[in-house]
């Protein structure tokens, strides 16, 4: 998990990155399709493993993950369709959305895996 969090950090640097070396619209909205298939496959890794070993703040677990991923996709299809979208601001919250996830919700279930044997 935690080399699927640095793929998902690397990812936002990419965009980052793309915005200040003056990448288009479109070169963006394609690396945020990118990201979202990553985070979506890495949502539901850690997903099926709280449920395979019954971590009990699973449900409250999820329901981040559908939040984050609904605000993603928001901003993706706002991107697709040309509407206005600040993506400064988008990348900031982006990132630091991320790794509060990251930090505080994903924090809850290390020593949970770690005693079922997962790592
Ligand atoms: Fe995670
Ligand atoms: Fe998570």
């Amino acid at each position: 998990m935690d080399d699927q969090h640095g793929i998902l950090m690397e990812a936002i640097n990419a965009l980052r990155l793309a915005l200040v070396s003056g990448a288009g619209r479109e070169r963006i909205s394609e690396l945020l399709d990118e990201f979202i298939e990553f985070a979506r496959m890495h949502f539901w890794s850690e997903e099926q493993l709280m449920a395979q070993t019954g971590f009990a703040g699973l449900e409250e677990h999820r329901a981040d993950h559908h939040r984050m991923l609904a605000d993603l996709l928001q901003y993706a299809h706002r991107l697709q369709y040309g509407e206005e979208v600040q993506l400064r601001p988008l990348l900031c919250s982006l990132h630091n959305g991320f790794l509060h996830h990251i930090e505080t919700l994903d924090q809850k279930y290390v020593p949970w895996f770690h005693e079922h044997g997962v790592s």
